[in-house]
């Protein structure tokens, strides 16, 4: 979706994308239209019975007396809108609206909103986030969900703000259709050194990106991580990347680290074939900080980022791993692997101890589909949110309620520890009892995070939409980015 930028409506022609407000005048644009036309707005809008719900619309083709193709109405209640989410999913109205009507240009005309053009600029992203197609695999191009919607003029007094603040919310729509689009890619097209090379893709943005291959891996002792890849004869890769939009200072603010499971076919510990095809999307938490780390840098934050994602296939074979078998990881606990289906903690184990290493970040947050009981306790409206840091969670709740990917704080205390403990080594990869399956894994890779404040974020329910939602097109959803990158702005901003 192309974005143009006009202070003012300077012809009538085209399709023209006026927003009305429930119990408010006409805008000044609109009726000064409707006076041209004869009151045929007005009228237009009596016959249709437009509802002012954020979610009706009134199409008029061919009005008389005007040069527009059509001029399309989108009935507002302003009342109902209390966050940027809300404005957002105005924007995928309108996109769905003109999908619906196979337009692919029009003229938006916004009006002044409060709170210095956010809320404007939350619609266009809105708007765009609604056009994401995953359609690379369609030979037959009648098979494919088409989005018809191509550019958008906005006209707007204020069009100078909102293209400067599009700069940031364009960076995030890039982050998160990269995401979805490597969390929608099929495994055998994403193993774990496909993946690295997408991550490596990204130093034309200014990012520093470092490949660890199996043989780094192993004189870095990472004995968990390679655990889980001995089955594969895909190789496993760990990759970093850093953002340093903050040179005159040496802290590291953050370091994201993913859990990056391109297929996760439980191994010898082997899942039920019935959906075991959505194991494709177990690399979620390494899309989202890639996702991530492309927004970061593409509007150029300042702020010092970095990030570890995990890279590993955990298949069954001669070479996998056991149950039973006990690994050493990176740092130097030993884990007995009971069931080799719980793999993204062990991966997680060796990435996040190495991020701590490796970057000595202020702040740590783990991103991970990493147990489906996040989705038996919360559903797949929220991420599951484990932390040591009251700080930090409070934060991202309301930063996650603001951008709609809200977040949930699960118990971690030291009550479930007892959980993972082994009769043989310093603890195993499953929890004892049956409840708590997601803190059991919380907890267990909070056994490798020493002095930082850390957050665990299970997004095994957010990573894929099996229907459509609100600026989410059925597929990969991308969940994450937007969360994070407000997160990292609203820290620096209070910070300073
Ligand atoms: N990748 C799965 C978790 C998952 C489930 C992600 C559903 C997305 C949707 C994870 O590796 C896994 O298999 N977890 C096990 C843990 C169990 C063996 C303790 C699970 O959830 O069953
Ligand atoms: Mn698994
Ligand atoms: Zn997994």
């Amino acid at each position: 979706m192309k974005v143009n930028f006009l202070t003012d409506l300077k012809s009538d022609t085209g399709t023209l994308v006026f927003l009305c407000f429930k119990n408010q005048p006409l805008d000044t644009y609109l009726n000064n239209l409707n006076k041209k036309i004869k009151g045929y707005v007005d009228k237009a809008i009596k016959v249709s019975s437009m509802e002012y719900n954020n979610n009706s619309f009134t199409d008029i083709v061919i009005p008389q007396g005007s040069n527009a193709n059509r001029i399309i109405l989108i009935g507002v209640d302003q009342t109902k809108i209390i966050n940027e989410y809300d404005w957002g999913k105005l924007g995928s109205f309108i996109t769905s609206v003109l999908n619906l009507k196979k337009i692919s240009d029009i003229k938006l005309i916004v009006p002044k909103l409060k709170k210095n053009n956010v809320n404007e600029t939350n619609i266009l992203y809105g708007m765009a986030l609604n056009t994401y197609r995953f359609n690379k695999y369609f030979t037959d191009t009648g098979k494919k969900r088409i989005n018809f919607l191509n550019s958008v003029t906005v006209i707007s007094q204020n069009a100078k703000n909102i293209k400067k603040l599009w700069i940031r919310f364009n960076a995030l729509k890039e982050g998160v259709f990269l995401t979805r689009d490597l969390v929608s890619e099929p495994s055998n097209n994403l193993t774990p050194s496909l993946l690295a090379k997408e991550a490596s893709k990204l130093r034309k943005f200014g990012l520093k990106v470092n490949i660890l291959d199996e043989k780094k891996l192993k004189s870095l002792k990472m004995g968990a991580l390679l655990g889980v890849a001995q089955g594969s004869a895909n190789k496993p890769f760990v990759v970093t990347l850093e953002w340093k939009g903050n040179p005159k200072n040496k802290v590291m603010d953050f370091s994201f680290v993913g859990k990056g499971v391109t297929f996760d076919t439980g191994g010898i510990s082997i899942k039920p074939s019935g959906g075991m095809e959505e194991m494709k999307y177990d690399m979620g938490g390494s899309a989202v900080v890639l996702g991530l780390m492309k927004s970061l840098a593409l509007s150029k934050v300042k702020s010092n980022i970095s990030a570890v994602v995990g890279l590993v296939e955990n298949m069954p074979s001669g070479t996998a791993q056991r149950p039973g078998d006990v690994v050493k990881s990176m740092s130097g606990k030993t884990i007995e692997v009971i069931n080799t289906d719980a793999e993204g903690r062990l991966v997680l184990a060796d990435a996040v101890w190495y991020a701590q290493k490796k970057f000595e970040p202020k702040n740590l947050i783990d991103l991970a589909t990493l147990t489906g009981a996040i989705i038996v306790s919360i559903g797949q409206e929220k991420a599951g949110m484990f932390s040591n840091s009251s700080k930090l969670t409070t934060l991202l709740e309301k930063v996650g309620k603001e951008v709609g990917e809200p977040v949930w704080n699960m118990p971690i205390d030291s009550s479930y520890e007892k959980d993972i403990s082994s009769d043989i080594a310093d603890m195993k990869n499953v929890g004892s009892g049956r409840g708590a399956g997601s803190t059991a894994g919380a907890i267990f890779v909070k056994r490798f995070i020493k002095n930082v404040n850390w957050i665990h974020l299970d997004i095994a329910g957010v990573t894929w939409a099996k229907g459509d939602k609100p600026l989410i097109p059925k597929g990969g959803t991308g969940f994450g980015v937007r969360l994070l990158e407000e997160v990292v702005l609203q820290y620096i901003s209070n910070k300073r």
